[in-house]
């Protein structure tokens, strides 16, 4: 019998949004319900990988056998990533990562003050989790390999191309339809230095199940 696909790898997948505090009741995320995440991971444990999934704040249950850290802000999961990402042989980024945050969260509920005016927020720029862990020298080697994800309501294949270079990843892995977030279903676009591979719409189970195969077969390098 043949071992399976991913036996003796360890596996790290961020899933979900993110949340930005505004204040203490407060904040900005966005419409990631986590279950592109989710699913690659059960479908990494089922293909015989160790797993840790990163997630943000979402309503999803643990696939079985996979190890959770929950954590609210980019901040906080790249924090997490960080301290799990030594240990990992394979990184999928399917995160859906705030790019900023409020400067400076109030340590108190914002109030109106009876001028009419709203509060003014300003942002600073959250650390990119994929960019970084790519440019780590373990990456860098081949020793890690990355996949990032892109959502994109246009140019779907350029956009992948280009931010497979820009985030410095092997394999960047497109959501085709603009409208994912939330569903069962989805279609993926795989773009890595030799190939394009259209998945087509299925179960996210089904593609997370093809895209561990297509890890897999990238890892053995065939
Ligand atoms: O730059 P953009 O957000 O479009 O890139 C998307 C890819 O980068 C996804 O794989 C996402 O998980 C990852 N990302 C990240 N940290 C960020 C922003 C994006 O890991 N701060």
């Amino acid at each position: 019998v043949q071992p399976p696909l991913l036996a003796g790898q360890r596996v790290l997948v961020t899933a979900g949004p993110t949340f930005e505090a505004i204040d203490p009741v407060r904040g900005i995320t966005n419409h990631s319900s986590g279950k592109m995440g989710f699913a690659i991971a059960r479908a990494a444990r089922e293909a015989g990988a160790e797993v840790t999934l990163v997630a943000g704040p979402v309503h999803l249950r643990t696939p079985r056998g996979v190890r959770r850290v929950d954590v609210q802000s980019a901040q906080q999961m790249f924090d997490a990533v960080m301290a799990e990402v030594a240990s990992a042989t394979v990184f999928v980024a399917a995160a859906a990562v705030a790019d900023w945050r409020p400067a400076q969260p109030a340590e108190r509920k914002l109030k109106k003050d009876g001028s009419g005016q709203p509060p003014a927020l300003t942002f600073v720029e959250n650390p990119d989790i994929l960019a970084t862990v790519a440019a780590l020298p373990r990456a860098r080697s081949g020793e890690l390999y990355c996949v990032g994800f892109a959502a994109e309501s246009h140019d779907l294949l350029a956009h992948a191309q280009a931010k497979r270079a820009r985030k410095g990843v092997p394999l960047l892995v497109g959501n085709i339809g603009p409208a994912t977030f939330g569903r069962d279903d989805n279609a993926l676009l795989l773009v890595d230095e030799r190939e394009v591979v259209e998945l087509p719409p299925a179960p996210k189970i089904a593609l997370a199940r093809q895209l561990v195969a297509e890890i897999a077969r990238r890892l053995r390098g065939v």
